[in-house]
């Protein structure tokens, strides 16, 4: 059965679709909900739930979420609510919607997406997917395959610890800089990401996407970057791709 719902949760808005996971396609609506303010689990929980209702779609069901995941667990809280830290989410999401749950970090769930069906599809060996959104989000993938984890907005850039603090699209409205302003940055950021990290190709995706006309020319020309070509469903269709428990 190649339809599967895959949910996306983000730090604005809990968005989920009935994927073609063959195709790599959404075959429903977008369902988006705004994510509850506070993001504690109960409330993110029953959101999630009520997503998955809205779809009306059987099936087990596959989920992204900004935190590092491992096992379903939740082992960091950076742009969520610290009670997230520990907590079961794929226990957590099996229970409040009924069906069996697995759980992806949002920016690996893009990676999967951009790896099988986008523009890492034919790099054979590094590729790299940045997420700008909230926070920045990062995915691996090593010859199709993902290296779960990795946490590039994490990292100190320039005195800022955690990089996405400053340098993230909800970062760019926060300081009020100017798409020109955000994009010298992000360029001086994406070298030092490529001087460590090396990767044959950067995707650059999240919500910043759309505006991609607004700054590419000011990202930096010597290195191999293009847009995710999802866009901004990379997240819902790469977690449809784990529903069957590929990676719990
Ligand atoms: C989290 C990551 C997540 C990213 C994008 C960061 O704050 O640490 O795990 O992928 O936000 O949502």
């Amino acid at each position: 059965m190649e339809h599967r719902i895959g949910i996306d949760v983000g730090g604005s808005g809990i968005k989920g679709a009935i994927v073609d996971r063959e195709k790599g396609e959404l075959v429903s609506e977008r369902l988006r909900i705004e994510t509850p303010q506070p993001a504690d689990v109960p409330s993110v929980a029953r959101t999630v739930a009520e997503v998955v209702d809205g779809l009306d779609f059987p099936g087990p069901i596959g989920a992204g979420f900004p935190s590092v995941i491992r096992d379903g667990v939740a082992l960091s809280a950076n742009n969520i609510h610290h009670d997230w830290i520990g907590t079961d989410v794929a226990k957590t999401f099996s229970e409040a919607t009924g069906r069996k749950c697995t759980i992806v970090n949002d920016a690996d769930a893009a990676g999967l997406a951009e790896a099988r069906f986008g523009a890492a599809r034919d790099v054979p060996r590094k590729a790299l997917v940045l997420t700008f959104g909230t926070g920045i989000g990062s995915a691996l993938m090593f010859k199709g395959e993902l290296v779960p984890n990795f946490e590039l907005g994490q990292i100190e850039f320039e005195g800022v610890r955690p990089a996405e603090q400053e340098f993230s699209a909800k970062a760019r409205k926060k300081r009020n800089l100017s798409w020109d302003d955000w994009g010298k940055e992000t360029a001086r950021y994406l070298e030092y990401v490529q001087e460590v990290l090396n990767p044959d190709l950067i995707i650059f995706g999240g919500g910043v996407v759309k505006e991609w006309e607004q700054y590419h020319h000011l990202l930096p020309s010597t290195l191999r970057i293009v847009p995710a070509q999802l866009l901004n469903n990379a997240g819902i269709v790469g977690a449809s791709l784990v529903a069957d428990g590929a990676l719990s």
